[in-house]
């Protein structure tokens, strides 16, 4: 059943891409309309708020590197509301955190950190969100990176533990693939390369840090991620994923064949 349940969810992601390629602007918003309203659970002023934050997102993002752009917001935010059928939490604060929680990745922003849990509250707070969950995303925005919970995470709640997985799942499988080859190509990165092993980063400093070639972030981050889920559901969903990675590594491997043993 969740494996029905991701195939629904990606069909209505591919719709609105296909679309896109056709050019046909009506079509896709009309798809990307009903993608918005996938899961109709919230009350009218809720709904607002996230088609106002969802509006915002979507602009800010506009240029976005293809890993952390719209579409990965879109993606996570689906895979929320696919956790939030199965995991109990504040839907509205799940939400609002699953849009905006890469508004401003401090891997783009010259390592600010401040600069996210900033433009989350000013904006929730500006369109009428009560303090207390303005509060809460804030600190989601703020703790769920990969990079945060290295340096031992020091706030948890339900909400924190559903947007997080749903990222994370955005960072394995087939996408998690694209997404890391993406991000080695935007930083110059090598795609492999035999006399350099992975290292087990222990803070969040060294991770950062590193500039090693992508497929050692497999073995660094995406490898380890489906035993680093917080919940039951995304546990479950990352099971086919990380196997397809370690199939993917598996075939890569197997065309490297001996390049790189005459080094
Ligand atoms: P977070 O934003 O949760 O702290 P990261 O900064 O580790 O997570 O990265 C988010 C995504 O960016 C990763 O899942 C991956 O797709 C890509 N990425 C980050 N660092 C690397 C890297 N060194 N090599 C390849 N991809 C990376
Ligand atoms: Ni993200």
């Amino acid at each position: 059943m969740k494996a029905a349940e991701e195939g629904r969810m990606t069909t209505h992601v591919r719709k609105s891409q296909s679309v896109s390629y056709t050019g046909k602007k009506n079509i896709k918003q009309k798809n990307e309309k009903r993608f918005y309203n996938a899961t109709p659970m919230h009350n009218q002023s809720d709904q607002t708020y996230i088609d106002q934050t969802a509006g915002f997102v979507k602009n800010q993002l506009a240029n976005a590197e293809a890993g952390h752009d719209w579409w990965h917001i879109l993606r996570v935010w689906n895979n929320a509301k696919l956790l939030l059928t199965k995991e109990p939490a504040d839907r509205l604060i799940c939400e609002l955190a699953a849009l905006l929680h890469d508004i401003a990745d401090s891997k783009f922003h010259d390592g600010d950190e401040t600069i996210a849990p900033r433009i989350t509250g000013e904006f929730l707070s500006g369109i009428g969100v009560d303090s207390n969950r303005v509060r809460h995303v804030q600190d989601i925005v703020q703790h769920m990176s990969y990079k945060s919970s290295l340096d031992g995470a020091t706030f948890h709640s339900p909400e924190l533990a559903i947007v997080q997985d749903a990222d994370r799942l955005d960072a394995i499988g087939a996408i998690g693939i694209a997404r890391a080859f993406h991000y080695g190509g935007f930083k110059n990165r090598e795609l492999y390369n035999p006399t350099i092993a992975p290292v087990v980063h222990r803070d969040k400093a060294s991770y950062k840090n590193s500039t090693a070639p992508t497929l050692n972030h497999f073995y660094e981050k995406l490898l380890l991620l489906k035993d680093q889920m917080n919940t039951e559901t995304a546990r479950t969903l990352a099971a086919s994923r990380h196997a397809f990675m370690e199939q993917y590594l598996e075939q890569f491997y197997h065309e490297w064949g001996s390049v790189g043993q005459t080094d």
